[in-house]
Parts: C-alpha cells; structure tokens; sequence
C-alpha cells in the first residue's frame, strides 16, 4: 500500500521505516530540509538502537523515500500525520500548531477514498474538530494512538502490544478500519490485540495509558518519601508488592522520576483539557503526581548536600547520564539534566556525561562541563550521581571508580546499584527512598 507520513521525527521517521519493513511504499515528509537530508542518506538524526540498521535496509529496498515537498503525498491511500504536540510556553495545555499546519497542508492533495491517520498526541475533542475539515474531501479521518517507548521504538513500531483505531460511525468507519487492517496486516497476524472504538475513546486512550504509568511512578516514589522518613527500603517495598499481579513490578522504579517529552506534559495537557470541559477535578490528582515526581529532582539536590556535609559549594559532582532514559539521545525535561543544572546553579561544579546525549545537553545547559566516559567525569570527584541508568553505568565497577575520585560517594538516583558491592569498596552509598 501507498503510504505518506507527515513529519519525522521521532514517532515519524521511525513509522516511516517500520511501515516499510511491513512491506508499504512510503514517502517521509518534514519541513525541516537537514532531516529529511540525513534520514535521506540512511542517517537518523537522533540515537534510537536498530533505527539505522532499519533506514539502510528499508531505503535499499527502493520502497521509502523523504521529502519536504508535502504535496509528494498525493496517490498514497494512507496518510498518517505524526508531528509533535510539545507544552504551550507558559501554560499546561497542548500546542497544536503543528498539527492544524499538517492537516491543513494535506487537505490539498487527498484524494477520495484515502484515510488521513492521527498518530500525534492530542486534546480529547482534536479529531472531531479536525474531520469536520475533510469534509468534501472524500477522505476519512481516523486516530490511531502510538505507544511507542524510546530506546524501544523499533522493536514498538513492528510489534506493538495494542493496536487502537478511532473511526467515525457508518461506513466511513468501517472502510477506515478495512484499510487500516491492511496497513498493520503483519502485527495483526501475530496476533496483536486490536481495539476499533470512537475518536474521542482513541484520544482518551493514550493520555490515560501515560497519566497511570507517571502515577505508578509517583506512587513509588511517594512511598520512598515515607521509606527515607522510617528507615524502610523502597526497593523491597516494590518488589514485594509488585508480586501481587493486581499491581505489578514494572514502573515501580522508584529514583528521580519520570521526564522525557512524553509523560510530563501529556499529564498537564490532560489536566488543562479537563478544565476546559469542566471536570477538572477528575483529574486533579494529576497534579500531585507532577508534584511528587518534582520533588525527587529537588530531593536529590539536598541529599549530595548532606553527604557534602552541608554544602556543595566548590564540590566537584560528577553526573552519569544527562538522556531522560538510558538509550535514548532526549534531553528534553531530562531528570539528570534538571538536578545537574540545580547543583550547578548552587554553587557545585558539575561534570556531566553520557554516552549518547552530550552534545544535545551541551546545546541545552553549555554552562556545564562534559566528559566523554564515567571515569574522565569522575576524576577528582566530592560525589558521583547516577542519574540515567544506562548499562555501562549499572555495570560499574566500584573498585576501579574509586581510584580516580576524590572522596568516595555514591548517589544512586535509579535504584540500580548494589549497595554492598559499593559499601565494600570503601564508598559511602546514598539513594532515594533507602536507608
Ligand atoms: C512513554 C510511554 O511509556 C509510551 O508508551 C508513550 O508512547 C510515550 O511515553 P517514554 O517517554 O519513551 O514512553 O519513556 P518511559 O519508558 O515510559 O519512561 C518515562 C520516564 O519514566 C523516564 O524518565 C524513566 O526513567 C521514568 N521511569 C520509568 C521511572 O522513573 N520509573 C519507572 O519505573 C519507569
């Protein structure tokens, strides 16, 4: 099938690809020329494990091309529209000019018959604004919510867990459900769950799936604020209630908490658009959810503090991550990102470091230092946070870190480390919610 996805970012590009490793004719396209140049070449413009393996193999195969010229989507039957809906400047709801301009740029070049696919992340109420504007245009407009974690989102893209379509009633709908049958043949006939439901009831879809995962967050890391307040460890805590299959092991990771350009603004643009409809009380637990998973960052800020004696003034801190999620390049709200500046801010003297994301938390924060590997970063260190748990640093080996630093602390603000291994070698070993 003939298929055009409009913009290419990351939920975008790595679409693109992954509809054309399902077998699809996919044509790319984005307003910015030096992307669709770099995905063009076989270059993603981002770090995403397996997306470059995918563009050179999808590209060679003659099926998948990019462009900037939007009218290039003409003659495909499937338009999927996947540009960001990132956080108003200043205020909790969504920004979705990006949206509006896709569609807007599309309706031009739909032909009957074709089915334009919401894949972007927006308001309940967006999509049936929006297919009042297809009307005349003989095309169908459908939701169809991604799901897609970062670091994962090849592996999400090919085999999702859930496929939700958001049709409009008659036989609109069904057409719309027939194609898009064909479009995700291969993940069906694995046996992927489908959910063909109402716009709205599509739309909905993703802000809860995202607003119950930053709650669990929350929820764990509020119980690590009573732990660090009785002496209790978070970390049995979460494994022993996460045996009851009622609630689950996963995404009880209690350490500084969730960031990225998902689940932080998803929430808050839920609760704006929930006072817009009046039922802003439904969700305003929304809201200590954001406040709990922001005052770890600030929590963690005073616990180098305390092992500093008081004061981080002059202390040199290294930083082990800067992404908001080990394999990932994002720095956007980055949980490791927000503590080092913090600490920076007071007076410390923060060398941060990360195997992926330097360069684009250099852009974001070039008042601090950077090193290339954990050791150069921690070199004559007072302490050493581990803020993204990226392997290489879960991997750590105590002994060899503690010949560069110069006083052996440990911050663990994911919970991944193993507090004996690091006692043993002589360091003093603090985390969040532990004793
Ligand atoms: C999220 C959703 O998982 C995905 O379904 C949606 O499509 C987009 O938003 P993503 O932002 O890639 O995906 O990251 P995710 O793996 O959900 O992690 C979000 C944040 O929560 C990260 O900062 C992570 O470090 C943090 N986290 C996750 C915790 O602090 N504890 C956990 O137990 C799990």
């Amino acid at each position: 099938m003939r298929i055009s996805v409009i913009g290419c970012g990351y939920l975008g590009a790595v679409h693109a690809a992954a509809m054309t490793k399902l077998g699809h004719d996919v044509v790319g396209v984005d307003v910015d020329a030096a992307k669709v140049a770099a995905l063009s070449a076989g270059r993603a413009p981002f770090y995403e494990p397996g997306l470059t393996e995918l563009l050179t193999e999808t590209l060679a195969s003659g099926q998948l091309r990019f462009t900037t010229d939007i009218a290039e989507i003409k003659g495909a039957r499937v338009h999927f529209v996947c540009v960001g809906t990132p956080q108003k400047r200043g205020e909790f709801a969504a920004d979705l000019t990006y949206v509006d301009a896709a569609f807007a740029g599309a309706l031009p070049h739909l032909s009957d018959g074709d089915v334009l696919v919401g894949k972007s992340t927006v308001p309940v109420g967006t999509a049936e604004r929006l297919a009042v504007n297809l009307q005349g245009s003989g095309a169908t407009l459908a939701w169809n919510p991604e799901f897609l974690r970062e670091g994962l989102a090849v592996q999400d893209t090919l085999h999702p867990n859930r496929l939700v379509y958001g049709v409009p009633s008659g036989v609109p709908g069904a057409r719309a459900k027939v194609v898009l049958n064909e479009v995700f043949a291969a993940p069906l006939a694995e046996g992927v769950p489908l959910v063909v439901t109402d716009y709205a009831t599509a739309e909905l879809v993703k802000v809860a799936a995202n607003s119950f995962l930053a709650t669990k967050i929350s929820f764990i890391n509020a119980m690590a604020e009573l732990c660090e307040a009785t002496g209790a460890d978070v970390t049995g805590l979460a494994e022993a209630i996460g045996y009851d299959e009622r609630i689950g092991r996963k995404f009880l990771n209690a350490g500084l908490g969730f960031g990225g350009g998902c689940l932080p603004k998803d929430i808050r643009a839920f609760m704006a658009r929930a006072g817009e409809l009046g039922v802003d009380q439904a969700l305003s637990f929304l809201r200590e959810v954001d406040s709990i998973n922001m005052r770890r960052r600030v929590r963690m800020v005073d616990l180098a503090r305390e092992v500093c004696n008081g004061s981080i003034v002059g202390r040199r801190i290294a930083v082990l991550g800067a992404a908001f999620k080990p394999d990932s390049d994002d720095v956007r709200d980055s949980p490791a990102l927000s503590v080092a500046a913090q600490m920076q801010l007071q007076g410390a003297h923060v060398v941060v470091t990360d195997p992926q994301a330097i360069e684009n938390a250099r852009l974001k924060w070039p008042d601090l230092t950077f090193a290339k590997t954990a050791e150069e970063a921690a070199t004559g260190a007072d302490v050493v946070l581990l803020a993204t748990e990226w392997a290489e640093y879960r991997e750590l080996d105590p002994i060899r870190l503690a010949a560069v630093v110069r006083e052996k602390r440990i911050l663990d603000g994911r919970n991944v480390l193993d507090p004996e291994a690091w006692r043993v070698a002589g360091w003093t070993y603090r985390a969040l919610g532990r004793r």
